[in-house]
């Protein structure tokens, strides 16, 4: 891959030659850096956070990633590296501020262009169901920049905490409601139909799109995500159009777009679907 520039500066600053070992590049969430360095010894790994602090005059904590992200809450596995030892910090982006646990929560600072689009395409009127907010990104986005009215639901506990403190730091807690729970709940304790329901679960989003459609109102949105195997975005997008012609009625109108490449020969698709009768 092709070495990110923040990452070939450190290396050449900590003196580590081997940039082929580098398989990422460094997400950077609030003033944590987390960076994938599989492959070099444990004294390179820490010369090279301490050149990325220096490097980088933001970031005040450095962690390394051990490999993908895992389990029901989609956590990484962090090991901390430099600077200081803590793994809460607060993150910026299109106009809004997050309480972040990098270890506790997912969070990926990747998204944050997806998440302006999805917030830029809803009306002020609209009623939008967020099924697996996490620590409120994308809820929190619609409900500051579209001024839509949220409901949000997320399994990890704490990540729902977080949530809701966001909404306070963002003004926006009279137009989000987070709900703690499982998503394949939501329909026991609700009567309510979404114009939007959002679906920002990729691994997992195939398993709840019945309940998802059952959710929204006829004519209304249905956002879902997908991480599928192809070598471009015209072979990625016919994985999904074949995945939708199963779990769709047949007719079903939808759009798919590309949203990031995930790894390689991995990218994140989006269908936006038109839910009909
Ligand atoms: C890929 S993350 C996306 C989080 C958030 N939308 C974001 O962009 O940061 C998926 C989230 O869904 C939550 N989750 C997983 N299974 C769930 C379920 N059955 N019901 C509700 N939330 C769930 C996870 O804890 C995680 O926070």
């Amino acid at each position: 891959m092709k070495v990110p520039r923040l990452i070939r500066a450190a290396l050449e600053r900590a003196g580590v030659e081997e940039q082929e070992k580098v398989s990422s590049g460094v997400d950077v969430v609030g003033d944590i850096a987390i960076v994938r360095l599989d492959g070099f010894s444990a004294g390179e790994k820490k010369r090279i956070a301490g050149a990325l602090l220096e490097e980088m005059s933001t970031v005040r904590v450095v962690m390394e990633q051990e490999g993908g992200i895992g389990g029901e809450y989609r956590l990484r596995k962090l090991r901390h590296l430099a600077g200081a030892r803590r793994t809460l910090t607060v993150h910026r982006e299109n106009g809004c501020a997050f309480r972040v646990d990098v270890a506790r929560c997912y969070f990926s600072p990747r998204l944050s262009t997806e998440r302006l689009r999805v917030a830029r395409s809803v009306k002020p009127k609209e009623r939008v169901l967020n099924m697996f907010a996490g620590v409120g990104p994308f809820s929190i986005a619609i409900a500051k920049l579209a001024g839509a009215k949220v409901t949000s639901c997320e399994v990890n506990a704490y990540a729902a905490k977080l949530h809701e403190e966001n909404d306070a730091l963002n003004r926006v807690e009279d137009r989000v409601t987070v709900v703690r729970g499982d998503a394949a709940d939501l329909p026991k304790s609700t009567k309510a139909r979404y114009d939007r329901v959002l679906m920002p679960h990729p691994s997992e989003a195939d398993r709840f799109l019945p309940t998802a459609l059952s959710l929204a109102k006829k004519g209304g949105t249905v956002h879902y995500y997908r991480h599928l195997l192809g070598e471009d975005e015209s072979e990625a997008a016919e994985a999904l159009k074949d995945e939708l012609s199963i779990l769709l009625p047949r007719g079903s109108k939808y759009t798919v777009r590309r949203v990031r490449d995930v790894g390689p020969r991995w990218i994140e698709m989006a269908a936006e679907i038109r839910v009909s009768a």
